[in-house]
């Protein structure tokens, strides 16, 4: 039986080739408890809950990933690697960085910037920018469009820090063309081109530097049901 130090299933083949990872397990609850059949938790190491089941009969799994990239460099390295796990869809939250997006918009994540050394150090890649799946990012837009949800669709900054002491985005945004931020994408997308996987990021605006609106954390566990909503049409 497959198991690796965070993750930690029952027995194999409980986890599907696509799996879904907002930042919170309990986000992963709520989805698996709203919208999937058939479930089975597949795990809860460290509380990280994962669960498989079934979306309009097609079989997919939701795990959270935990904040920052050296937790979703953990979780989303060994799903691909030791758990054959082909297609890794973030579904997270952002601060946005322009005034074109207002809290509860969606955005696909084409590319990630960092500052962050994840991918230096993991697999000496260079780039400071790194980019999601074409095919994915393809797929999720078309189901987007069916759905008639609107996507804003470019880069976002990968950050290591939440609590910034000088808080000025201007360079972000005006100069690296980042249309918000949020703390994951660049470490999954590294995963994902090291291992020869697919990944793609949809975030939710959750709090604008721009405005300084924020919403609540129970807002922020229901209210992201459009993002969900395309990212649970790659069940396959
Ligand atoms: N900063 C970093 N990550 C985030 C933010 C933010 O303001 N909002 C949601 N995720």
């Amino acid at each position: 039986m497959i198991k690796t130090p965070h993750i930690s299933p029952v027995k194999d083949n409980l986890i599907a080739k696509t799996v879904l990872m907002p930042g919170d397990p309990l986000r992963a609850k709520y989805i698996a408890d709203t919208f999937l059949t058939d479930v089975v938790k597949f795990n809860e190491v460290r509380n990280m809950f994962g669960y498989t089941g079934y979306y309009k009969g097609k079989k997919i799994s939701v795990m959270g990933s935990g904040m920052g990239m050296p937790s979703i460099g953990i979780y989303s390295y060994e799903l691909y690697k030791f758990f054959d796990v082909e297609r890794i869809i973030r579904i997270g939250s952002c601060g946005a960085y322009s005034p074109e997006l207002k809290l509860y918009d969606t955005v696909l994540v084409k590319e990630a910037y960092s500052e962050s050394t994840y991918a230096q150090v993991q697999s000496g890649e260079n780039s400071h920018i790194l980019e999601s799946s074409m095919e994915l990012d393809n797929l999720l837009e078309k189901i987007a469009e069916d759905l008639k949800i609107p996507l804003h669709i470019g880069r976002i900054h990968s950050s290591d820090v939440f609590y910034r002491e000088n808080p000025d985005f201007k360079a972000l945004y005006e100069d690296y063309k980042c249309l918000g931020v949020e703390m994951e994408s660049f470490a999954l997308f590294n995963n994902a081109k090291v291992l020869g996987k697919q990944a793609a990021c949809l975030l939710t605006v959750s709090d604008s530097l721009v405005t300084k609106q924020v919403t609540s954390a129970e807002e922020r566990q229901s209210a992201f049901t459009n993002m969900m909503k395309i990212a649970l049409e790659l069940a396959e």
